[in-house]
């Protein structure tokens, strides 16, 4: 490996971490419309800090939030890496419950604090200065593009017309992501699963305008009841997903996978402690990482009705919606559960009230093979990178352009993450460890030098 590179890594990181904050600083939220301007200053100031590496750069507009796109000039005979990451942010709301502001980058307890620290900004963040370091060291060994997007906390809607507009300008021989977890502090990881998403919203609605309770209750349908009879029908007494057809699909574990989950000894009481919960609960039959990886999910995200504000306010509401989040794994199709999903309330709403459905996004779960030359490099990587071995993992969350960069472009990707599982992610008080952010810089300068030798 390449003493000076990392040697680049040691010396520039005072200024790694001072970029990075002013990374975090830009409220890059894709989900608030009037934030759209703060995206595209964002997108704006990545591009010319990649710039400053000495990569091209070129802003990509969509119908939402621009890309950012970017390489080096490509040399005969070397592999091509496509680097994906996202520069948007959840929103930071609840906003009282930050220890320090969201978008002032603050340091404390080893770790780095804002919106975006772990997902996805700080992790981007490495890469970038991975490139500087090379760049300042005779240049990357591999041929780059980059691909940094602005909508991935919302669906990605308007990657999929991008990646099919530039697929030439995107050939690659592996694609790189860093947006996943460690397995725990000091058990570093390679992610080689995700679940897929279908996320829908249900509306039911009653009558014209909100009722006097006592007038009218009991005598004309209350979509809060009706939706919430609904919605409780969505799990068995064994915790199992209650739609017609939703297991039919689902890849069940083999022994060898569960044997070797088991192994790294995830801890149930470590979980509920850090949890505050006083238990856990699922699917029978399953352990918790089985649970959270390999098992489809229907879970409400969000539910709304009726009168909110403070002391009491007798109405029948109007109209009742909630969100819902359906986690799938290996061989389900997402357009198959949206509809059994679709069907299944249908067939459980009484007449006396309309249904609608609004859908915010459907993509499939993934799994890459372990024992390809990619993946083992990345293994070589972050072992240098982080002195420790990494253990082979799956992940819970969703990111949907991997299936997309397999089914558009042909290409697998590498899921190499910086992030714990302690990071706060979409939650109050995210943070990006320090020491992940250093060992991660390492380690995605190990990894373009490993995967030279593709
Ligand atoms: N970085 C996450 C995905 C993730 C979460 C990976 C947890 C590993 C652990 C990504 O930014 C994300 O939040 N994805 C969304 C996808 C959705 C908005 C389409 C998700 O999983 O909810
Ligand atoms: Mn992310
Ligand atoms: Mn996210």
């Amino acid at each position: 490996m390449s003493q000076p590179v990392f040697q680049a890594v040691e010396t520039n990181a005072p200024q790694s971490l001072a970029k990075l904050k002013e990374f975090l600083r830009i409220p890059s939220v894709s989900a608030k419309p009037d934030h759209a301007g703060e995206c595209k200053r964002c997108a704006e100031w990545l591009a010319a800090e990649i710039r400053s590496t000495g990569l091209w750069t070129k802003i990509v507009p969509t119908k939402g939030h621009p890309i950012v796109l970017a390489g080096n000039q490509p040399q005969a005979g070397r592999p091509t890496v496509l680097f994906y990451g996202h520069y948007d942010v959840q929103p930071p709301e609840p906003l009282d419950q930050w220890l320090s502001p969201p978008f002032e980058p603050t340091e404390r307890d080893g770790g780095l604090y804002a919106r975006g620290a772990a997902d996805d900004k700080g992790q981007v963040w490495c890469h970038v200065e991975a490139i500087r370091a090379w760049q300042a060291n005779g240049g990357l060994p591999v041929n780059i593009i980059m691909v940094i997007e602005g909508e991935e906390e919302i669906g990605s809607d308007n990657l999929e017309t991008f990646l099919r507009e530039y697929a030439s300008q995107l050939k690659a021989d592996v694609a790189v992501i860093s947006d996943t977890n460690q397995f725990a502090r000091g058990i570093p990881a390679i992610t080689y699963g995700l679940r897929g998403l279908v996320y829908m919203e249900v509306i039911v609605t009653g009558p014209s305008h909100d009722l006097h309770s006592g007038m009218f209750g009991g005598s004309v349908p209350n979509p809060a009841n009706v939706l919430s009879a609904m919605l409780a029908t969505l799990h068995d007494r064994d915790d199992r997903v209650n739609i017609p057809g939703f297991y039919d699909d689902v890849v069940a574990l083999t022994k060898v996978e569960r044997d070797a989950w088991a192994k790294l000894g995830f801890d149930d009481k470590q979980a509920m402690q850090e949890l505050s919960l006083p238990g856990l609960t699922g699917e029978i039959g399953f352990t918790t990482l089985e649970r959270r990886w390999a098992r489809p999910t229907c879970d409400i995200n969000g539910l709304t009705s009726g009168y909110q504000g403070p002391g009491a306010k007798t109405i029948i509401p109007a109209k009742a919606s909630a969100k819902v989040s359906m986690r799938l794994v290996p061989n389900q199709d997402p357009k198959k559960i949206q509809a059994a999903f679709e069907l299944a309330m249908k067939s459980r709403c009484p007449s006396t009230v309309t249904l609608e459905f609004r859908n915010f996004g459907a993509s499939p779960a993934i799994v890459v093979p372990i024992d390809g030359k990619a993946i083992k490099l990345a293994g070589a990587a972050v072992r240098t990178g982080f002195g420790a071995e990494p253990v082979f993992m799956r992940e819970g969350g969703s990111i949907p352009v991997v299936g997309q960069i397999k089914t558009i472009l042909g290409i697998d990707t590498l899921l190499v993450g910086f992030g714990l599982p302690d990071d706060r992610v979409h939650s109050p008080n995210e943070k990006f460890d320090l020491d992940a952010f250093h060992k991660g810089m390492r380690t995605a300068a190990a990894l373009y030098g490993e995967l030279a030798g593709l």
